[in-house]
């Protein structure tokens, strides 16, 4: 038996951290992410290889954090299927470790969708849920949404995701990478260590974050990407005010502005990580780009179209 699954990587729009407190986000696949092989063993523990990283690991090693987060999946899986076979697992992925852009859940998706074809979204979700688990402590559960279903969602926490429609032409967007890497589990506690300090001021950042990603469907549903692009800013603001920028972060989206984009932000944890800038055209993204590399920062364009679909699940069975 084998089969074979693939995952998106993600980028927040609006709306991370005050996700996980039950503020709504949007997000959206991009076209990069994960891909998993699964093939049947006879017998002995599960194997995984993650080809992209030279990494690999048995499901039985209590040491190693992946092999932990492979048992916890297997887990949930055998919990529904209980005469899973072991598999040997082959992952490969284009999105950075610790680059914000929602790689560790994208991983978790591709292999439930290989180690079990034709799940339902709501298992495979659950199923990347108990690996994430592992790695991020209380994740919101958007990465997970957004790795499955791409797309651009607007994600509540507990909630089946919905689709935001994107109107008025493509979201064009460049993706930096700070070139610092960043745990999402640390960021999210530093949140909560704030929070648990200052939690009026928390509050109000919280629900202004609220407001700001309300407004921020309006204004992709009407096609309005100017104002989509201040938002961003303003969610910006918002997010350095939860400490959860740095100054090579704010430095990327100061040069993505000065290059034309209408709006940058950081993109999922912060800290290090991505940045993701909201611009007009593909000529602007170039424009972008072109800045980054002038200071020696990588990064990507992707676009958003009105169209973008949930990508049909790649899984095959075979005997
Ligand atoms: C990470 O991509 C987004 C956070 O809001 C954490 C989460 O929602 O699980 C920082």
């Amino acid at each position: 038996m084998s089969g074979a699954g693939h995952a998106w990587g993600k980028v927040i729009l609006l709306g991370e951290h005050a996700v996980v407190y039950g503020v709504p986000a949007i997000a959206v696949g991009i076209d990069r992410g994960v891909s998993a092989r699964a093939v049947a063993l006879g017998e002995g523990p599960s194997l995984l290889a993650v080809g992209s990283w030279n990494i690999a690991v048995r499901e039985d090693d209590p040491e190693n954090d992946l092999a932990r987060g492979l048992r916890a999946l297997l887990d949930a899986v055998r919990q529904e299927v209980p005469a899973l076979p072991p598999f040997s697992l082959e992952v490969e992925s284009d999105l950075p470790p610790g680059g914000g852009l929602g790689c560790s859940a994208a991983i978790g998706v591709a292999i439930a969708r290989a180690v079990a074809p034709g799940a339902s979204e709501e298992a495979v979700q659950a199923r990347a849920m108990a690996w994430e688990s592992v790695f991020h402590g209380t994740p919101s559960g958007i990465d997970a949404a957004v790795a499955a279903r791409g797309g651009c969602l607007l994600f509540r926490k507990g909630q089946a995701p919905g689709a935001v429609h994107v109107r008025g032409g493509p979201l064009y967007l460049c993706v930096g990478n700070t070139g610092i890497p960043s745990s999402t589990k640390d960021m999210v506690e530093g949140v909560a260590r704030l929070r648990a300090r200052r939690p009026e001021v928390t509050e109000k950042s919280f629900e202004a974050v609220r407001s700001l990603v309300n407004n921020a469907r309006y204004a992709i549903e009407a096609g309005d990407q100017v104002a989509l692009g201040r938002l961003m800013d303003l969610n910006q603001m918002v997010l350095g005010g939860l400490l959860v920028s740095t100054p090579e972060i704010e430095g990327m989206c100061a040069l993505a502005r000065e290059a034309g984009a209408l709006g940058a932000k950081l993109t999922g944890a912060g800290g290090g990580g991505s940045v993701v800038a909201l611009v007009p055209s593909p000529a602007a993204s170039d424009a972008v780009l072109a800045a980054w590399r002038g200071d020696g920062l990588d990064g990507f364009a992707t676009c958003v179209a009105r169209e973008t679909r949930v990508r049909p699940l790649e899984s095959e069975t075979s005997p």
